[in-house]
């Protein structure tokens, strides 16, 4: 996903993290956008006129006034635009912004601007904290703009701390995926996802169980991801910590495998997309203790038996559904999880391996590939939000063929 052929307006201001924005044009460029650089007149103390207008291909304004008696419309600049980027944005820049200051072309163009606004702010340390700029970005945020927040580090003023405009990748990250969203907004309308998640717990007796680690976060992830792309979802949860508010999941609490198993086929027929994140219990105990069992004895067995294969099951009474599972593996990951993908009679799998940092159960963060009969494809590591999007992607595409 790129952000080739979209038209991105770049305002800087007057302060010394205007150099930086080079690069950001220069990337932007490169990946095919359309880039139109306005500066406050401050900020061509800072940068020139030439070295942007050489970057951006196109001339570069900071007047209202052009050559010739002609007029820079700023209501044309701002109408031109599917997004304008203010960066760096000084506390003065900014001020001005929240409060309707309208002395130059940088403001009047965003006072006229209908798309979204990005601010990157970038100032010294004491001006970043200092509460008027707080309160200013606070006042930004409330009208609707996205805040990408000044980094940490050396500042020009020799000062250590907050203040740094964020990086040109950080921001160009940012506008990318703000255009991946508005892309993939609303696709999943009219769809009814199952998703589950989270572990099972099997009852040994009235207080012991067999468990696992998952935590529930990638279900409720790409339930929540699901349900921001327009869809209808029903979240079958097994016992977790996390909680989704969004009218467009419903959420069913479940605690082991066999009423896992009967919630889903309770709506199995009806959905179009049910994707199998939980972490199910392969064995339970055969017999559950009505008592707590007491420690009388030096060993104990347990004998277990096989649970149902819920994702098994999903895939032999298949008909128009897309079917997903998840494969956590330890060895052979690759050629277990294709393995799974055949005899489940899925149409994907996404396999996460125990061997990866930072994958699988309870991280924050996971790191997956993605298995269909004829593709594979390899991500890096992502927060389980991200990755949520990266998959959810990656069935659209797979439903658009
Ligand atoms: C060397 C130098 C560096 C500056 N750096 C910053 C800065 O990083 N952030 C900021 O808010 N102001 C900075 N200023 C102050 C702004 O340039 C000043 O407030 C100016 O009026 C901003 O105008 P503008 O917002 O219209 O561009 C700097 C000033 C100088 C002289």
């Amino acid at each position: 996903m790129s952000v080739s052929g979209k038209k991105i307006l770049i305002a800087v201001s007057g302060g010394i993290a205007a150099y930086k924005i080079h690069f950001l044009i220069r990337d932007f460029v490169k990946k095919g956008a359309d880039v139109q650089v306005i500066m406050t007149p401050d900020a061509e103390q800072f940068v020139t006129k030439l070295s942007l207008s050489t970057l951006s291909k196109k001339p570069v304004y900071s007047d209202f006034y052009g050559e010739n008696g002609t007029w820079n419309s700023h209501v044309e600049l701002a109408l031109w635009a599917d997004v304008m980027v203010v960066a760096p944005c000084t506390a003065n820049t900014l001020s001005k912004m929240v409060h309707g200051m309208c002395d130059n072309l940088v403001i009047a163009t965003y006072m006229s601007a209908k798309c979204p606004v990005l601010i990157a702010p970038a100032m010294d340390l004491d001006m970043y904290v200092h509460p008027s700029t707080k309160k200013n970005l606070e006042l930004a945020e409330s009208f609707g703009h996205t805040i990408i927040p000044a980094e940490s580090g050396e500042l020009a003023s020799g000062l250590i701390g907050q203040g740094r405009m964020a990086e040109p990748s950080t921001i160009y990250n940012v506008v990318e995926k703000y255009f991946q969203e508005e892309l993939h907004s609303n696709n999943f309308e009219g769809k009814t996802f199952l998703i589950t998640a989270g572990p099972t717990y099997e009852a040994i007796d009235p207080v012991r169980f067999i468990g696992n680690h998952s935590s529930g976060k990638m279900g409720f992830s790409l339930a929540e991801e699901a349900a921001k792309r327009g869809a209808k979802v029903i979240l079958i949860s097994g016992p977790s910590a996390q909680t989704i508010i969004d009218p467009n999941v419903d959420v069913y609490r479940v605690t082991s495998a066999k009423e896992m198993l009967a919630k889903v086929f309770e709506f199995y027929d009806k959905i179009d997309i049910g994707i199998a994140s939980a972490a199910v219990a392969d064995y339970a105990p055969k017999e559950v203790a009505k008592e707590k069992i007491k420690k009388n004895d030096e060993n104990l067995t347990i004998e277990l038996v096989k649970n149902p294969d819920i994702l098994k099951t999903m895939g032999e009474k298949k008909k128009h559904q897309f079917l997903v599972g998840f494969a956590l593996e330890t060895q052979n990951e690759e050629e277990n999880a294709k393995g799974k993908l055949a005899k489940k009679n899925l149409d994907m799998i996404v396999l996460n391996s125990l061997r990866d940092e930072g994958a699988g159960f309870k991280n924050d963060t996971n790191k997956i590939k993605i298995f269909t009969k004829t593709e594979k494809v390899e991500f890096d590591l992502k927060s389980k939000d991200d990755v949520a999007r990266d998959i959810l992607n990656f069935v659209e595409s797979q439903l658009l063929k």
